[in-house]
């Protein structure tokens, strides 16, 4: 399967959509991630940059803060869906959605926020240069929030895509103590439903680190 289709055809196939823009229903919760609250909640609101941003929660909640943000993803499928939700809630002057898959390009700026959360692909690992670009895309005195999945799901526990713990993420962003404060590198577990409907334990991670202004 993953063999055979693009990373976008991956995603599109995934969002159910056939890359029309408007699939048949949502894959995630419409809520924002945990993290994303936790982490983000006490900032002041700047420009931010959403990588992965799928059906546009995290960018929606975002925006609802006061941020301006960029958000992106490889599924036109996912953005489609993701504009629809901001204008549903009345943010869609806050939000730039781009269409764009990260291994090719990134987007240009630095932002007062960079956040990833999730941003894995079975259809194609993803990158440690798409991590690095993520830091360099930190505004001095901005914050970088990458959360993700720190190994394999039980269900597929030969999954060969990057799934770093929270100190192989550190260690990939090669933050110059210099420049970077590492607020936070830890994992914790959190539940998700598994694919046949039961709900699992899943070790997650959090890496947060602070450019200094
Ligand atoms: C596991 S989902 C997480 C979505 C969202 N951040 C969330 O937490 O609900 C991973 C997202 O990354 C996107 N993605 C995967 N590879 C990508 C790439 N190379 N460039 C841009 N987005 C990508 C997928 O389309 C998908 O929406």
């Amino acid at each position: 399967m993953a063999e055979e289709l693009t990373n976008e055809e991956f995603w599109d196939e995934r969002y159910g959509g056939h890359g029309h823009g408007h699939g048949h229903g949502h894959i995630w919760s419409g809520n924002p991630n945990a993290a994303l609250v936790e982490e983000i909640s006490g900032l002041t609101p700047g420009t931010a940059l959403d990588l992965g941003c799928g059906e546009g929660a995290d960018a929606v909640w975002l925006a609802r803060q006061g941020w301006k943000v960029t958000a992106v993803d490889v599924s036109g499928v996912a953005i489609g869906r993701a504009e629809q939700h901001a204008v549903d809630t009345g943010t869609a002057d806050a939000i730039e959605f781009q269409r764009r898959d990260l291994s090719e390009s990134f987007p240009e700026g630095v932002f007062d926020l960079v956040t990833s959360q999730f941003l894995h692909s079975p259809a194609e690992p993803i990158s440690e240069r798409i991590l690095r670009a993520a830091r360099d895309a930190v505004a001095p005195g901005g914050t970088l929030l990458v959360e993700g999945h720190a190994g394999p799901p039980p269900w597929a526990p030969d999954a060969h895509n990057f799934l770093p713990t929270a100190a192989e993420v550190v260690v990939t962003l090669d933050l110059d103590p210099a420049e970077w404060e590492v607020q936070r590198a830890a994992e914790h577990d959190r539940q998700q439903s598994a694919p046949d409907g039961t709900v699992v334990t899943r070790l997650d991670c959090t890496v947060k680190a602070r450019r200094k202004a």
